[in-house]
């Protein structure tokens, strides 16, 4: 793993150091991103020394013993602490991951975390979401349909359902999309690679019946086509999906339409 190193003239300064309690033996540093917008300074890096022998496996189990016995300030989001919420999502060690299923053990050294890159902040490692989620309102993410079903379902064969596997169980923490070099410069125009995965598994849900109409919706140069293949989104996703793919089928549907 390459060691992040800030550049010299970052404005990030480095900030409080809080000690484990006198007596702890098996000490962890944690590095972590401080910045409240609104309170005029700089942001900052604090050092926190954890005892890991009062402290779960997880990066999140280390946050929230921080902040329950020494900084109650620390602001993250968490819920479901077992990787299905998609809220803990953070930048640990160099790569956007799950605080709550990456193991502290997997890092050598000292732990630096970071907010989802090129994000605005709302706070510590809190990412302001809100752009990525109109985007999500503006695919349209439900069943769409126009004919009366046959029966009281609309029923599915094995293999068209199987075809929503590796899609179903994106949960929406966008270590995808804030990975991408292509989201980090056009994120207000380029949907990002969560966001066309989700577009991808309603064209690819065979009771569909908007595909002509959500691929109308998709052909832009911006929405679509600022995925240049660079494969950061596949490589980060801690729910080893393959957001990379999915755009690629979208490509292909578009194609497949013209001929
Ligand atoms: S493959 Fe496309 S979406 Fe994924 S990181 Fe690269 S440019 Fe972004
Ligand atoms: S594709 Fe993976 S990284 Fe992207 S939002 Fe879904 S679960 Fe998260
Ligand atoms: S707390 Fe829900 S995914 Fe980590």
């Amino acid at each position: 793993m390459a060691e992040f190193a800030l550049p010299a003239n970052s404005k990030i300064g480095t900030g409080e150091t809080y000690k484990a309690p006198g007596g702890a033996k098996n000490i962890k540093l944690f590095k972590v991103y401080r910045w409240t917008p609104d309170d005029g300074k700089n942001p900052s890096v604090d050092t926190y020394e954890v005892d890991m022998d009062t402290c779960g496996p997880m990066v999140l189990d280390a946050l929230i013993k921080i902040k329950n016995e020494m900084d109650s300030s620390l602001t993250f989001r968490r819920s479901c602490r077992e990787g299905v919420c998609g809220s803990c999502a953070m930048n640990i060690d160099g790569t956007n991951t799950l605080a709550c299923t990456k193991y502290i053990s997997d890092v050598k050294g000292d732990i630096k975390i970071y907010p989802l890159p090129h994000m605005p902040v709302v706070r510590d490692l809190v990412p302001d979401l809100n752009v990525p989620y109109a985007q999500l309102t503006s695919i349209e993410p439900w069943l769409k349909t126009s004919t009366q079903p046959p029966t009281r379902e609309r029923l599915q064969s094995p293999e068209e359902r199987a075809k929503l596997d590796g899609l179903w169980e994106c949960i929406l923490c966008f270590c995808c999309s804030t990975s991408c070099p292509s989201y980090w410069w056009n994120g207000e125009r380029y949907l990002g690679p969560a966001i066309l995965l989700q577009a991808y598994r309603w064209l690819a849900d065979s009771r569909d019946e908007a595909k002509g109409e959500r691929l109308d919706q998709l052909e832009d140069p911006f929405r679509l086509y600022r995925c240049h293949t660079i494969m950061n989104c596949t490589k980060t996703c801690p729910k080893h999906l393959n957001p990379a793919k999915a755009i690629a089928e979208i490509k292909k549907m578009m194609v497949e339409r013209t001929i």
